[in-house]
């Protein structure tokens, strides 16, 4: 492996093109039912925590049914919990023997990860969290330094382990800076962990791996939780987000507000449009299967990638909006209208700068009509009366150039059909030359 760290540009390439991966949260929280959070929500003493892992021991595990999932889902790249806050490791880890190859089930789970991953062909991405509840000097620096000094030392020989045993992994997705007294600043997070050490040693030994921004430095990826909200273009960003009520990432049995198949798919196509990754959950259930719920959805996303993937992998943002309508995503001259609310027959949207070509319905190639009017509005018609997808339609329309949005200079001007032309000169009598309307309300015109 060339030990020469890569640019930036060279390493996020890749994920700038991925759009869509599958993140897995399953450990030993998952034999609760309640959730990866429950030991620390519900106090659980460190030592009876630990005695769940004799009944670890998730028979039906088998990584390559996820990656398959993931495949078929349209995913490119999967994420899973190595250790997550309650610190039981997946690997055999000799800096933390609670782990699953010293406990019952005897298996050492991140690399049949690993292996299942890469075999399928998609990118490997590993969760490891930084704090783990079992140490008093998490929680209490000051009070219990020596736990807390062994603490960092552990987690950078646990990282070291994660980096050097299963070959090249591509993200290191870190979690758990924080500490519950939360005014404790990021940068001060960081030097707690000696993230800057850490990450040095992490790029030492994986030149070319994405590193989010949860070890308290901004490092590579961006990591909005449970929204989709786009970072500044250049910038590599993951909105990961469970299927199911916020908090749960960790299987939670009774769990009923699943997000519907649209819900999701306007999700992806949304992070898509800001030239980011949607980063979608599941939670397996104690023996290492996946539900219903979460294996039908995924499945569904899969079916509509299948069809309408070009409007989603790889693109670009777009300058046209059509908030009312949908979401565009762009590739060259081409835009993609992303279709959440179907407009009927016809499609309007208004402020477009640049000719249209041609238009057609990606799922089907069938050809619409469209042209551009006054006020920069874009005419899209012949469209079926009901959308052609329950879900998501899209319409691809070839632009002479890159679609541009029209800027508006003077906000009335789209009133007599004159939206992005020059402002005229304010009329010295205090009447406007071109005669507009007043607006209603403005107060901008003088009366009578
Ligand atoms: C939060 C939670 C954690 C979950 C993670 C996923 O940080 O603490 O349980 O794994 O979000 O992004």
């Amino acid at each position: 492996m060339s030990k020469t760290v890569l640019s930036y540009d060279e390493r996020i390439k890749w994920f700038h093109k991925a759009q869509f991966g599958m993140f897995v949260h399953f450990g030993l929280y998952s034999l609760t039912e309640r959730g990866e959070w429950a030991m620390y929500n519900e106090r659980i003493p460190a030592a009876d925590y630990r005695e769940l892992a004799a009944k670890f021991n998730p028979r039906k595990f088998d990584a390559s049914a996820w990656t398959t999932l993931a495949k078929e889902a349209g995913a490119k790249y999967i994420v899973m919990t190595t250790r997550h806050h309650d610190g039981f490791s997946l690997w055999d880890s000799d800096a933390n023997d609670f782990n699953s190859v010293k406990t019952t089930a005897g298996r050492d789970f991140v690399a049949e990860f690993v292996n299942a991953s890469r075999k399928a062909g998609l990118k490997v991405g590993l969760y490891y969290s930084l704090l783990d509840w079992r140490c008093p000097g998490y929680f209490e620096p000051e009070k219990y330094p020596a736990s807390a000094r062994a603490l960092v030392d552990r987690i950078h020989a646990e990282v070291r382990e994660l980096m050097t045993r299963y070959g090249k992994i591509d993200i290191l997705w870190y979690d758990g800076y924080w500490n519950p007294a939360e005014d404790i600043p990021m940068a001060k997070m960081a030097r707690f962990w000696k993230a800057r050490k850490l990450n040095a040693m992490v790029r030492s030994l994986q030149p070319h791996i994405l590193i989010n921004n949860r070890s308290g430095l901004a490092e590579d990826l961006d990591t909005p939780e449970q929204h989709v909200t786009a970072s500044k273009h250049g910038r590599g960003w993951e909105s990961c987000m469970t299927m199911g009520d916020r908090f749960g990432w960790g299987y939670i049995r009774n769990n009923p507000n699943m997000k519907t198949v649209p819900q999701l798919l306007q999700y992806l196509v949304t992070a898509a449009a800001g030239e980011g990754n949607y980063l979608l959950n599941i939670g397996p259930k104690p023996d290492g299967t996946v539900r219903r719920e979460e294996t039908d959805r995924l499945r569904a996303i899969g079916a509509w990638l299948k069809v309408n993937g070009e409007a989603v992998y790889g693109c670009e943002r777009c300058e046209l909006t059509s908030e009312m309508i949908g979401m565009w995503t762009r590739r060259g001259n081409t835009g993609y209208l992303n279709v959440f609310r179907w407009p009927g027959t016809e499609a309007v949207m208004p402020l477009v700068d640049t000719k249209p070509r041609s238009a057609t319905l990606l799922a089907t190639g069938e050809r619409l009509k469209v042209k551009l009017e006054q006020n920069g509005r874009l005419v899209i018609s012949g469209l079926p009366r009901r959308p052609p997808d329950p879900c998501v339609s899209v319409i691809k329309v070839r632009f002479d150039g890159k679609p541009r949005a029209l800027k508006e200079k003077d906000l009335s001007k789209w009133l007599t059909g004159d939206a992005g032309k020059q402002p005229s000169a304010p009329c010295p009598t205090g009447r406007d030359s071109s005669q507009s309307p007043p607006a209603a309300g403005t107060g901008a015109f003088p009366q009578g």
